[in-house]
C-alpha cells in the first residue's frame, strides 16, 4: 500500500484533471527550440491513459525561471506534447485568468489544454507551505474549476512551490505514473548503494549540489565525488584558484561570498575524496585547445575537461559498483567540447556498475550519445533526485502523502 494516492485510486472519466508535469526543458539558446524531448516522452504514459480514460486534462508546467535566458513561454513544449501524442494540445497563453478559465469551462472529455508557464505567476516560486499556497490567486481560480490533481513533476518535486503544493490542499491528489515509477525505482536503489560508490557532479548549477556533497560524503554513500562543470570551478575558485574574470563571471547569482566558505569548508572536510580537474579544454582560433591547472587564469571560457582529467576519472570509475551522475562534464552541445562527457558517460555505460543518471541536461547528453539502454536508471530528476539520494523529504511527496492522510480522515468521518 502506497503512502500517496496514485491513478488507480480515482474515476477520471469526465472528470478535470490538473496534471502538474516537468517539462523544463533544455533549450537552444539561439533559436529557443527544445533540444532533447525526453522528460515530455517520460510523461507521455500519464497523459495517454488519462485521455484513454476520457479525462479533460489541464496542464501545468514551468520552464527557466524568471530573469534566466530560458524563461519561455509553455508553446514550443504544447507543440512537442502534440505530436508525440498524435492528438491536439491547445495552448492557452494564460494561467489562471479569464482565457484560461474560459478554455478549461469548454473543454470535452478527452481534450488536453496546456496552459503557460507557472513560473509567470511571481508567487508560483515563493517558498511557503502547501496550506499557504492554497491561499493563491492560481489555486483559488483553478481549484474550483477541477475535480482531481495530478503530479507527475519528479523533477520538481523538491520544490514547495504553488502549484506543486498548493492544490493538494484542496483537491483529491494523486502521483502520476512518472511520479510513482521513479518512486518506486529510487526508493529500491539508495538505501544501500553497493561500494565502491562514485558520484559525479557537473553541469551548469552548482549551489544546490554542495550540502549533498557534503551529505554523501559524511554519510558514507559516497567513496568518491568527481567535479567537472561549472561545480568543479566552483571548488576551485574556493581553494584559492584565479580562474579568470571570464569564468568567475561564469557563477553568476549562484556565487554568492557564503556559497564559497561553504565549499571551502567541505573540500578541506573530505580533500581525499574530492576530486578536481586537473585540465581544461578552451576554444582557441575555432578549435578546441587544452591548457593545464597551471594555464589559469585565462580570459577564456573552460568549456570541458581534458585528456588528463578524463584518464583519471576513469581510474577512479573502473573499480566502482555504484555511480551516480549528476551533469554533464563541459558543453557537450557544441561538438567540441563533447569529448569529456563522452568518453566519461561511455566509459560508465560499459562498465558493470550500477548506474544511476538524473538531470534534464544528464539525460540529454545520454540520449544523444546513445546511451539510454545502458544505463541503470535514467530519471528525470536534477535537484530532485539528489534530495532524494540523501533521503531527504521531498516537498511533493510530503505533500501528497498528507492529501492522502487527509482523505482517509474525511472517509472515515462520514
Ligand atoms: C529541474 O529542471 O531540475 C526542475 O525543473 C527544477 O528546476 P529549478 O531548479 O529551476 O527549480
Amino acid at each position: 500500500m502506497k503512502e500517496y494516492n496514485t491513478l488507480d485510486d480515482f474515476t477520471v472519466e469526465n472528470k478535470t484533471v490538473l496534471l502538474r508535469v516537468d517539462f523544463n526543458m533544455p533549450l537552444d539558446k539561439k533559436t529557443l527550440n527544445i533540444t532533447d524531448d525526453t522528460r515530455i516522452r517520460l510523461a507521455l504514459p500519464t497523459i495517454q491513459e488519462l485521455i484513454n480514460k476520457k479525462a479533460k486534462i489541464v496542464i501545468l508546467a514551468h520552464q527557466g525561471k524568471q530573469g534566466s535566458w530560458d524563461f519561455i513561454s509553455m508553446q514550443r513544449h504544447a507543440e512537442t506534447l502534440q505530436k508525440l501524442l498524435g492528438k491536439q494540445v491547445t495552448f492557452i497563453d494564460d494561467i489562471y485568468t479569464e482565457k484560461a478559465k474560459h478554455a478549461i469551462q469548454t473543454m470535452k472529455p478527452g481534450n488536453v489544454v496546456f496552459l503557460d508557464n507557472v513560473r509567470k505567476y511571481s508567487a508560483e516560486t515563493e517558498k511557503k507551505k502547501p496550506e499557504e499556497h492554497a491561499q493563491s490567486d492560481l489555486v483559488k481560480n483553478l481549484a474550483p474549476l477541477a475535480d482531481l490533481y495530478v503530479n507527475d513533476a519528479f523533477a520538481a518535486a523538491h520544490r514547495a512551490q504553488c502549484s506543486l503544493t498548493g492544490f493538494t490542499v484542496v483537491l483529491p491528489s494523486a502521483a502520476g505514473r512518472l511520479m510513482e515509477k521513479e518512486l518506486t525505482s529510487l526508493e529500491r536503489v539508495v538505501s544501500k548503494p553497493e561500494k565502491p560508490s562514485v558520484f559525479l557532479f557537473g553541469g551548469a548549477k552548482f549551489a544546490d549540489g554542495i550540502a549533498t556533497i557534503d551529505r554523501l560524503l559524511t554519510n558514507k554513500t559516497a567513496d568518491h565525488v568527481l567535479l567537472t562543470g561549472l561545480t568543479a570551478n566552483a571548488f576551485l575558485k574556493a581553494k584559492g584558484v584565479n580562474l579568470g574574470k571570464k569564468n568567475e563571471e561564469a557563477f553568476g547569482e549562484e556565487g554568492t561570498p557564503e556559497i564559497f566558505t561553504e565549499i571551502k569548508k567541505v573540500y578541506n572536510k573530505f580533500e581525499k575524496q574530492i576530486h578536481l580537474p586537473v585540465d581544461f579544454a578552451i576554444e582557441e582560433n575555432g578549435k578546441r585547445k587544452e591548457i593545464p591547472l597551471a594555464g589559469l587564469p585565462i580570459e577564456k571560457n573552460l568549456f570541458d575537461i581534458g585528456e588528463k582529467t578524463i584518464q583519471q576519472y576513469k581510474k577512479l570509475l573502473e573499480p566502482a559498483k555504484t555511480i551516480f551522475i549528476s551533469g554533464p562534464c563541459g558543453v557537450y552541445e557544441n561538438p567540441l567540447f563533447r569529448k569529456g562527457t563522452e568518453e566519461i558517460f561511455k566509459f560508465i555505460a560499459q562498465s558493470k556498475a550500477f548506474s544511476i543518471a538524473g538531470g534534464g541536461h544528464t539525460v540529454a547528453a545520454i540520449e544523444q550519445m546513445k546511451l539510454r539502454e545502458k544505463i541503470s536508471h535514467i530519471s528525470t530528476g536534477g535537484g530532485a533526485l539528489e534530495k532524494f539520494m540523501m533521503g531527504e523529504k521531498l516537498a511533493v511527496v510530503e505533500a501528497l502523502k498528507t492529501a492522502k492522510q487527509r482523505q482517509l480522515i474525511q472517509v472515515k468521518q462520514k
